[in-house]
C-alpha cells in the first residue's frame, strides 16, 4: 500500500466514513490525519458548481460557467483534438471553481434513440465514443482535475434507471458496452470512473466484481477510484469488496456502520477496506496537491470562442439541394421559429449549466451580410397551435427569397430521468412547416435536438443543418455556416432512421419489468441497419460539405491503411474519413461492418493529402465466449474507407491467421444472430446466446427496498397508493410546465433505499425497511420500525460522530 503511514493511524470508524461522501459533493476530511476533502461537480458540458449549499437536484443555482455543446453534439465533429481542447477548458474552469473531480464525460451507448440521456452520450458506436471520451479525459486531467467517465456500465435506459437489471451476453458486454470505457481508461488514463445505477446481469454495477475488479482494474490496469453514481450504492460493503471506493452522495454514517459490521462479521475483509482507502487517499492527496496555488477565474470570452468553434465543427449539413447554402451575400431572408429567439442549446438534468452568456440567432443575425425581411416565432413552444403567430410567419415567408426555419425538440422532449416514447418533433412545428412550404420553396431548416428524430418532413427543405444542442455560442456558429464563413464538416455519430419501428431494440426497449434484455446483442445502430439491410434516412458517419472530396490509392499493410484524399471543390474544408472492417463469410457471427478507425483531414481547395489510419488491438478482435478472451478469426478481412458507413469509397484487404481453433457458437442454434435479423429473438435463442436461462425479471408484487417509488402504484397500503397519486400529480404538473423537473423525475424513479442513501444520515436503512413494511400494508409494524429506527439512528450517529471528531 502506498499510504500505509496514514492508514496505520486510521481507526475503523475513520476508514469506513472516508469511503462515503460527506455532504452532496465532498469527501470526508480528517484534520488529525492531514486528510483534506475533495470536491466533485457535474458536468460534462460545463461546470455545475452550486453557489450555495449543494443539493443533487440543482435547487440552488450554479456558478456561471461556459456551456459547451453536449457530448452528442461534439461527437459529430469526430475531432479528438477538439475534444481535448474542450476538456482542457473544462478542467481549467473546474480548477478555478475549486472542483477536483469533474463528473463526466458520459459515454453510454445509444442502444435506442429513445434514451432520455442520449444528448449527453457520444455515439451508438463504442470506438467513436471511446476515442472522444478519452480526448476529454486527457484534456480535463491535464489541468490537475480528475475526469470521471460515466456510467459504468450498460446504463442505456432512464426509465427506472435505479431499479433495472441489464441482461446481456458477455460478448455484447465487452464489444459494445465496455469498449468505449476501455479506451477512456487505457488511452485517456482516466483516474476515476462512475459506477452506474443499474444491475448488470443480476449484480449492481457498484457491487459487480466482474466489472470493477476483473475487467476495470485487472484487464485494463485502472489504478484510480470508483465513485458511485449519486444514490447508486445498494450495499457499500459489497461495493468495497468488488472494487468500489467512494459511495456518493451523502449516506450519512449508517452506511459506514454497515461497512464496519460487514468487516466484523467477516462478510468482507479488512484488506479490502484498506485497499480502497489507500486508492482513495492517493486521489485525495494528489488532487489537493494539484489545487495548491490554483488560479481563480478564467477568461470567459476566450472560452466562449472555444465553445463557438466546437459548435461550428459539430454541425452536420444533411441536405443542400441546388447548393442553396451558403447563403449569397445580401440574401433576403425571413427568420422563423421560436428557437431563433429562445435557443435550445443544452440538455436537462444533472448536466444543466448556468452559462456565462447565451447567443441567439435573433440578436446575432444583424452582424451578417443578409437582408432580414423580418423575424417571427412562428409556433409556440408549448405545442399548441397559435394562429396569429403562424399568420405572421407565413406573411414574412412570402416576402423573402429564403426562409430560415429554426425548429426541433422542445425542452420537455428529452431529459435525464425519463425516456422518450417517440421520435417526433411537435406537430405544431410540422404544421407550420407544411404551410411555409406552400408559400416559399426555398426553405432551409436548422434543427436543435439532442437525439435522433424522425424526419418524414425532410423533403420540404432544400437544405437541412442539424445542430444538435450546440452550447452557449451556438447561434454565431450556426450563422457562420449558413453564410459560408465556416464550411460544415460534422458527420453523424448516430444513424437517423426513417421510423422508430426500424430500430433494433424496438421490441425490447425500455424494459417492461425489472430486466432489460439486450436481445439485439451486437446489432446496435448501423451494425444492425447494414447487416439486416434496413434503409435509414441519413446513415451513421454521413454529413455534407460545401466542397467535395475524392478518395484514391488505397494501400493496406500489416500495420494499417493509407490512401489519398483530394479536395476537388473551390472551398477549403475538412473531411472525416472512416475505416470500417468486415469479414465476409465469417464463422463467428458479426455485423456486416464495424468502425475501427477514423481521421479528420483539413484540406485547402485543390489540396491532396495522404492519410494513414493505423490498426490497433481492436481492429480484428472479437470476444470469444468459449476461450473467454479476445480472439481473431482467420480470413481475408475487407478494409473499407468510407465517407460514411453507407458511402464506401475504397476497399482493400488483409488476411489474418486465427488465434484459436475453438469456435464459440454452433451456427444452427443462433440463426437469427447469424442473419442479423434480431427484431424478434425467441427465448430459446436468447438463452443460447446468454449461455444460461433468462433470469426471471417479473416483479413479485411485494415492494422491496430496491423498488422504485413509482411502483407504489401497486402498493397494498392505501396511504402509499395515495402517495403515488400525489407524486404522479406533481410530475404531471411539472411536465405541463414544459421544462423537465429533475427533482420530481428523480424521486419518481428512485428506489426506497435512496431515502437512506441521500439524506445525510437523517434516514437509516432500518427506517427505510419500516417505510417498505408500511407500503406493503403493515401500517403499525412499519410505523413502529420507522419511529424506533429514528431514535436508534440519531443515537448511533451521535456516538459515531464522537469517534471521528
Ligand atoms: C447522474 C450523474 C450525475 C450525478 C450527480 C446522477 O443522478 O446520473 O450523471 O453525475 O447525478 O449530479
Amino acid at each position: 500500500m502506498k499510504h500505509n503511514d496514514i492508514i496505520s493511524k486510521m481507526t475503523i470508524e475513520e476508514k469506513a466514513a472516508f469511503l462515503n461522501g460527506k455532504g452532496e459533493w465532498q469527501t470526508w476530511d480528517f484534520e488529525r490525519l492531514g486528510i483534506p476533502s475533495i470536491f466533485c461537480s457535474d458536468g460534462p458540458h460545463g461546470i455545475r458548481k452550486q453557489a450555495g449549499a449543494g443539493d443533487h437536484l440543482g435547487l440552488n443555482e450554479s456558478l456561471p460557467a461556459t456551456c459547451f455543446p453536449t457530448a452528442a453534439t461534439i461527437a459529430n465533429s469526430w475531432d479528438e483534438e477538439l475534444g481535448q481542447t474542450i476538456g482542457e477548458t473544462l478542467g481549467e474552469e473546474a480548477m478555478a471553481e475549486g472542483v477536483n473531480v469533474l463528473l463526466g464525460p458520459g459515454l453510454n451507448i445509444k442502444r435506442s434513440p429513445l434514451c432520455g440521456r442520449n444528448f449527453e452520450y457520444f455515439s451508438e458506436d463504442p470506438y467513436l465514443a471511446g476515442k472522444m471520451a478519452a480526448s476529454y479525459v486527457r484534456g480535463i486531467q491535464s489541468q490537475g482535475v480528475y475526469a470521471c467517465p460515466k456510467h459504468f456500465a450498460v446504463n442505456s435506459q432512464e426509465l427506472r434507471r435505479m431499479a433495472m437489471n441489464a441482461v446481456l451476453d458477455e460478448r455484447t458486454l465487452r464489444e459494445i458496452y465496455l469498449t468505449g470505457f476501455e479506451i477512456a481508461v487505457k488511452e485517456g488514463n482516466a483516474k476515476t470512473i462512475m459506477s452506474a445505477y443499474n444491475e448488470v446481469n443480476g449484480t449492481y454495477a457498484n457491487e459487480n466484481k466482474h466489472l470493477l475488479t476483473d475487467i476495470l482494474r485487472k484487464d485494463w490496469g485502472f489504478d484510480g477510484i470508483v465513485i458511485t453514481d449519486w444514490g447508486a450504492s445498494n450495499d457499500h460493503a459489497l461495493g468495497v469488496a468488488a472494487g468500489s471506493n467512494l459511495e456518493m452522495p451523502n449516506p450519512g454514517l449508517d452506511s459506514a456502520r454497515e461497512l464496519i459490521a460487514a468487516v466484523e462479521s467477516g462478510k468482507i475483509s479488512m484488506d479490502d477496506v484498506d485497499a480502497r482507502v489507500d486508492e482513495l487517499l492517493d486521489a485525495v492527496l494528489t488532487l489537493s496537491e494539484n489545487a495548491k496555488g490554483k488560479k481563480d477565474g478564467f477568461d470567459k470570452n476566450a472560452h466562449h470562442q472555444i465553445a463557438r468553434r466546437a459548435a461550428a465543427e459539430s454541425a452536420i449539413l444533411l441536405k443542400n439541394e441546388d447548393s442553396i447554402l451558403p447563403l449569397k451575400p445580401g440574401a433576403k431572408v425571413a427568420v422563423i421559429g421560436d428557437f431563433a429567439f429562445v435557443p435550445r442549446y443544452q440538455g436537462a438534468g444533472s448536466s444543466l449549466v448556468n452559462p456565462t452568456k447565451v447567443e441567439t440567432i435573433s440578436e446575432m443575425i444583424g452582424n451578417y451580410d443578409l437582408q432580414v425581411v423580418g423575424m417571427s416565432r412562428g409556433y409556440s413552444r408549448n405545442g399548441k397551435e397559435d394562429a396569429e403567430t403562424k399568420k405572421e410567419a407565413l406573411d414574412l415567408a412570402a416576402k423573402a427569397d429564403v426562409i430560415l426555419f429554426f425548429f426541433g425538440l422542445n425542452e420537455d422532449s428529452e431529459s435525464e430521468g425519463m425516456d422518450r416514447t417517440h421520435m417526433r418533433i411537435p406537430q405544431n412545428q410540422i404544421n407550420l412547416l407544411q404551410e411555409l412550404g406552400q408559400v416559399n420553396a426555398n426553405l432551409i431548416g436548422v434543427i436543435s435536438a439532442g437525439s435522433a428524430i424522425e424526419m418524414p418532413w425532410h423533403h420540404y427543405f432544400k437544405a437541412l443543418l442539424s445542430c444538435y444542442l450546440n452550447g452557449q455560442a451556438g447561434a454565431g456558429a450556426t450563422l457562420d455556416i449558413l453564410t459560408g464563413s465556416v464550411n460544415p464538416s460534422g458527420k453523424l455519430s448516430e444513424s437517423m432512421v426513417r421510423r422508430l419501428e426500424d430500430t433494433p431494440a424496438y421490441r425490447y426497449y425500455p424494459s417492461q419489468q425489472r430486466n432489460s434484455e439486450y436481445r439485439e446483442s451486437l446489432y446496435v445502430g448501423y451494425r444492425y441497419y447494414d447487416t439486416a439491410n434496413v434503409p435509414v434516412l441519413y446513415p451513421f458517419g454521413f454529413g455534407l460539405s460545401y466542397t467535395s472530396f475524392e478518395y484514391s490509392d488505397i494501400k493496406v499493410d500489416e500495420d494499417g491503411v493509407s490512401f489519398a484524399i483530394k479536395n476537388t471543390g473551390n472551398l477549403d474544408g475538412a473531411e472525416i474519413a472512416q475505416m470500417y472492417v468486415s469479414l465476409p463469410g465469417a464463422k463467428v457471427f458479426r455485423p456486416e461492418k464495424e468502425l475501427k478507425g477514423f481521421a479528420k483531414v483539413f484540406l485547402k481547395a485543390g489540396e491532396s493529402k495522404t492519410v494513414r489510419i493505423a490498426f490497433d488491438d481492436k481492429t480484428f478482435r472479437y470476444w470469444n465466449v468459449k476461450t473467454n478472451t479476445w480472439e481473431v478469426e482467420a480470413g481475408a478481412y475487407s478494409i473499407m474507407i468510407g465517407s460514411s458507413s453507407k458511402d464506401i469509397r475504397l476497399t482493400g484487404s488483409i488476411s489474418k491467421a486465427e488465434t484459436t481453433k475453438e469456435l464459440p457458437y454452433e451456427k444452427d442454434k443462433l440463426p437469427s444472430y447469424y442473419a442479423g435479423k434480431i427484431e424478434n429473438i425467441s427465448d430459446a435463442e436468447f438463452e443460447v446466446l446468454l449461455g444460461r436461462p433468462i433470469p426471471d425479471g417479473s416483479w413479485s408484487g411485494k415492494l422491496s427496498r430496491n423498488d422504485a417509488l413509482c411502483q407504489m402504484y401497486y402498493a397494498k397500503s392505501g396511504l402509499a397508493r395515495f402517495a403515488y397519486k400525489r407524486l404522479t400529480a406533481i410530475k404531471k404538473k411539472a411536465d405541463e410546465k414544459g421544462t423537465p423537473d429533475l427533482n420530481t423525475l428523480f424521486v419518481y424513479n428512485m428506489p426506497f433505499r435512496a431515502m437512506a442513501k441521500m439524506t445525510n444520515g437523517a434516514v437509516s436503512m432500518e427506517m427505510v425497511d419500516g417505510i417498505v413494511k408500511l407500503v406493503n400494508g403493515s401500517f403499525f409494524g412499519g410505523l413502529g420500525t420507522i419511529i424506533g429506527g429514528y431514535f436508534r439512528n440519531s443515537k448511533k450517529n451521535k456516538a459515531y460522530e464522537g469517534k471521528i471528531k
